[in-house]
Formats: C-alpha cells, sequence, structure tokens
C-alpha cells in the first residue's frame, strides 16, 4: 500500500540483540519520534529513562523475572507516566501549591500518553533497521525499578522497551482476523466464534513452527490460561503510593 504501512505491518519482537550500540543521534531520533505523537491536551505526561549502563540493565533484568534481553540490549527504555514535570510547571505558574487531581482520569492520560509516545519510537525504531520488544515484566517489581531508576512521586513505570540491533529474525506473529477487531456502526461479537476459530488454527500452527513442534497450543487456550491467573495484585497500591490515587 505504501512503505510506511508495510513498515507497521512487518513487526515482529526482538528477543535476541547484536551488542552494537546506538548512536546518540539515532537515539535522539526515535526520542523525538516518541514527542510527535498525539499527547491529551498537550500535557506530555510521560517520561522515558534511557538505560545503556550494564549493571542497571542487569538489574532490571532481574527485577523483570529474568528476561535475559533486557541485559543484552544495547538500550533500554522505560516508559513512564509522568504527572511531576506538570505539577512543577503548574507550581510554578499559580500563586500557591499546585496539586494534581487524584482522579482515574489522570491515570488514563499519561498512562496513554506513554504508550502513545512509545508506540511511536518503536515505530521510529524499526525504520532505522533496529528491532525492539515491550517490557511489561517492570511491573513485576515496580517498587525496584523505581528506587533503581529513582523514579519520584507522580511517576510511575509503565512498560520497559528494549531496542537494538536484531541478531535473530523471527517469524510475523499472525494477528486476529480483521473481522473479529473492526465493527462496522455498532459493536457486534457475531463474528467471534468462527474468526476465533481460524485464528486458533492459525496461531497453532506458528507455535507448532517457532517451537520446533513442541508447543502445541490455540490462543484460546493461552488465553484461558493467562486469565485464570491474578498478575501483578500489587499494582493498586503500587500506583496509590506513587499518587495515582484512582478516586
Ligand atoms: C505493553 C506490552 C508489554 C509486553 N511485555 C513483554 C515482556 O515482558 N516480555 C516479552 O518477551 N514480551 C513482551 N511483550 C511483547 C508481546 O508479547 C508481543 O508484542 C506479542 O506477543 C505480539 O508479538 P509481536 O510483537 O512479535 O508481533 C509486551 C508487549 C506489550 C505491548
Amino acid at each position: 500500500m505504501n512503505e510506511m504501512i508495510e513498515q507497521l505491518k512487518r513487526h515482529r519482537s526482538i528477543r535476541k540483540y547484536k551488542p552494537d550500540p546506538l548512536a546518540e543521534e539515532q537515539l535522539r531520533s526515535i526520542v523525538e519520534s516518541a514527542q510527535a505523537a498525539s499527547t491529551s491536551s498537550n500535557l506530555q505526561a510521560y517520561s522515558v529513562v534511557a538505560v545503556t549502563d550494564r549493571g542497571t540493565k542487569a538489574a532490571l533484568s532481574r527485577l523483570a523475572a529474568d528476561q535475559a534481553y533486557i541485559a543484552e540490549c544495547p538500550v533500554f527504555l522505560v516508559w513512564c507516566a509522568d504527572l511531576n514535570r506538570l505539577l512543577i510547571a503548574a507550581s510554578a505558574a499559580s500563586e500557591g501549591e499546585a496539586r494534581i487531581p487524584a482522579t482515574t482520569e489522570m491515570f488514563i492520560l499519561a498512562t496513554v500518553d506513554a504508550a502513545l509516545a512509545a508506540q511511536n519510537a518503536a515505530i521510529a525504531a524499526e525504520s532505522l533497521g533496529l528491532g525492539i520488544v515491550f517490557i511489561g515484566g517492570i511491573r513485576d517489581d515496580p517498587d525496584g525499578v523505581s528506587r533503581l531508576l529513582g523514579l519520584p512521586k507522580y511517576v510511575y513505570p509503565v512498560f520497559g522497551m528494549c531496542v537494538g540491533y536484531p541478531d535473530q529474525e523471527p517469524d510475523l506473529r499472525p494477528r486476529l482476523p480483521l473481522e473479529t477487531v473492526l465493527h462496522r456502526e455498532r459493536y457486534s461479537s457475531d463474528s467471534f466464534a468462527a474468526g476465533i476459530e481460524r485464528y486458533d488454527g492459525e496461531l497453532r500452527r506458528f507455535m507448532l513452527t517457532r517451537a520446533g513442534g513442541k508447543r502445541d497450543t490455540t490462543w484460546s487456550k493461552e488465553m484461558a490460561q493467562r486469565l485464570a491467573i491474578r498478575k501483578r495484585d500489587h499494582m493498586r497500591t503500587f500506583l496509590r503510593e506513587k499518587g495515582f490515587d484512582l478516586e
């Protein structure tokens, strides 16, 4: 269709990296691309911490269930929802002390801003021939990550992102059929059963090929397993302590 769309549709997460570092210019272009993303009311309520230090990456890898690629990638980006900068700006501009409204809405704004910026960064990185993988695993121990990176109140780590030159060529992971995701005029679940059945077959073949015939599963089975486990129950308390009160 066009080069941009072709590039987007070639995305696959990279979990093995060459040791080659990124040029400072590349990092700057990636983050400038992130900054160009749309942002709620121009709040720009996010920050990103770029980690290249070996020791810090190794510590982050340990905090995120020992995912080795965090330590191996040349740059690990930690995307944070950030209301701290707004508070500083508003406090300087107003007579009295400014306050962050303790609303779920503020939490959503900052989290969405971080996600939009990060996805722009991912696309920019891929356009430079780099590979990425998002790392939600840093929320296994958000306190540890916050302490390690010096994240203050009103800043929380949403996810990380490995960036570097790919040292693998994984197949593209198939997605759900378009009809199950795209609704016309009104929401409808009518296409779900057939679409999911088709996708289950496709993903089963993908997993069998990828795991050398050892992993016989379907998307539905994976999702059933996933939903059966409660994960990261600590997030609610952690967010409240960070000033994201969710009232
Ligand atoms: C917010 C978010 C968090 C993720 N966390 C992890 C993670 O901790 N570890 C990992 O290996 N992949 C992680 N992923 C990558 C997904 O598993 C991957 O994007 C998905 O399976 C689709 O595969 P693809 O990106 O190769 O197309 C995460 C993706 C997102 C969007």
